[in-house]
């Protein structure tokens, strides 16, 4: 009920359109969105991974923080936002943002800057005012 027929074409569509982009981009052939990895290392899943399931990852965990009260470190919001927030303007939204360079790309325009902060450092979302 969640994931309608029509949203799970829309992610098959993104997912289809973000996998032609890395190999547009490795045969130089289209300009595609850089995305930039601020920090060096590893993230917390193999990048393929990452790419295909990082949505479910954050919506299951926020599902659990929220719900039931679990909080577990390994697919936290703010551990993505530590890692990722650019060197140059330390967000992961606006210009050469991580999250939002390759959302503006597959038309994908996640909620979650109305609570959360897209820069390091503050911890806690608060609800949006209405
Ligand atoms: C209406 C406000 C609101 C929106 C929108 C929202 N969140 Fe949250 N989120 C919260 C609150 C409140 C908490 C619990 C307090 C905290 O942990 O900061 C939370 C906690 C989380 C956590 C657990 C804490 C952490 O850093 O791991 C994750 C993960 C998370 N949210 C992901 C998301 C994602 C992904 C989106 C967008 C799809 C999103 N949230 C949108 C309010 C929101
Ligand atoms: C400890 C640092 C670290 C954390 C925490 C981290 N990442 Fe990563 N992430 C990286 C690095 C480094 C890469 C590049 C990995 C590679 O090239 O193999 C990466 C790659 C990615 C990619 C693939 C980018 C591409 O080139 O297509 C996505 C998507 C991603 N991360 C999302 C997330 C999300 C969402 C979270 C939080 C759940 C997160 N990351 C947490 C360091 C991190
Ligand atoms: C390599 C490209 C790429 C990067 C980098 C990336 N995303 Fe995504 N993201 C996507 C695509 C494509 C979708 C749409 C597919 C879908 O709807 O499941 C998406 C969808 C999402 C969704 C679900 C949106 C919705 O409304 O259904 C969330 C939440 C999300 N991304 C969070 C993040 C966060 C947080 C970061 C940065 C830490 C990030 N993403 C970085 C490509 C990326």
């Amino acid at each position: 009920m969640r994931f309608p027929a029509a949203a799970v074409l829309a992610v098959l569509c993104g997912l289809i359109a973000v996998t032609t982009t890395a190999h547009a981009t490795q045969s130089g052939r289209t300009p595609l969105p850089e995305i930039a990895i601020a920090q060096p290392g590893q993230c917390v899943e193999p990048k393929e991974v990452m790419r295909r399931e990082h949505m479910t990852l954050l919506r299951h965990q926020r599902d659990r923080t929220l719900r039931e009260g679990i909080r577990t470190k390994k697919y936290s919001l703010n551990e993505c936002i530590a890692c990722h927030a650019s060197r140059e303007t330390g967000s992961v939204i606006g210009a050469g943002g991580f999250c939002q360079g390759c959302h503006d790309y597959a038309a994908v325009k996640p909620d979650c800057w109305d609570c959360h902060q897209p820069k390091p450092g503050r911890k806690t979302a608060v609800k949006a005012q209405p």
